[in-house]
């Protein structure tokens, strides 16, 4: 499975970037919006996360209401980057949209999915990445994880003809709020999973790891006969 970072900030890209496990970055107007960016400078932030990550999909979010605002958005937002992912919400209006930008080679990723039935529509449309939000049910007491995994099998049943059949479209755990939501996302063979920084971090760390390391430490000292 792949790691996606989930957030606009941009020490925090370098940071993940710098570990060397990033393999793309997704972001969204609350992330943007948190890094206190205004409309006139989100062009370039998002050029500036594309300079940070080149060769690796950047999601930026349209937030036009209408078909024909998602095509105008999606294909300016593209012309930034090479790496620029169109984000739009799944909805009637994002559907004939994502199909016509698929149909010119600009890659959406549709957004805001919590069922299986709008993972197909959007598959069917062309999108090349599928976000379905875990943590979103678990706040409101559902099983996100059981969610992810009705779409990740009704997608994975079939092909689209859009995209190179190994290439998508793929699935981005979305909404990811635990590293346990990164196994079992993988135990269910989602593509990828995007994680904000904080629970990166968590992912990464483990007690019994820092009691481990604390205790080599300590016996290393004794070989060195240095403080440990
Ligand atoms: C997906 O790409 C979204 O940016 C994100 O995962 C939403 O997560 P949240 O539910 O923590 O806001």
């Amino acid at each position: 499975m792949k790691f996606f970072i989930d957030t606009a900030d941009l020490d925090e890209i370098k940071q993940a970037e710098s570990w060397g496990v990033l393999a793309g970055v997704t972001t969204n107007p609350s992330l943007y919006a948190k890094t206190g960016g205004k409309l006139a400078d989100f062009e370039d932030h998002m050029v500036k996360i594309c300079k940070l990550c080149e060769g690796l999909p950047v999601s930026a979010e349209s937030q036009a209401k209408t078909t024909e605002g998602m095509i105008a958005d999606g294909e300016r937002l593209a012309a930034l980057a090479p790496n620029i992912v169109v984000k739009l919400p799944i909805c009637e209006e994002s559907l004939p949209a994502t199909h016509t930008l698929a149909k010119e080679g600009i890659r959406v990723n549709m957004t805001l999915v919590f069922s299986a039935p709008q993972a197909l529509l959007a598959a069917s449309a062309g999108a090349r990445y599928i976000s379905p939000f875990v943590g979103r049910f678990d706040d409101i007491g559902d099983d996100g994880i059981q969610q992810l995994a009705t779409v990740v099998q009704c997608v994975k049943n079939y092909t689209y003809g859009y995209w190179d059949e190994e290439d998508g479209p793929e699935i981005i755990t979305a909404s990811v709020r635990t590293p346990n939501h990164v196994t079992q996302a993988a135990l269910l063979g989602a593509d990828i999973a995007t994680v904000p920084f904080a629970a990166l971090k968590k992912c990464l760390r483990h007690p019994l790891t820092d009691q481990g390391r604390e205790r080599f430490d300590a016996d290393w000292a004794k070989v060195t006969g240095e403080q440990a």
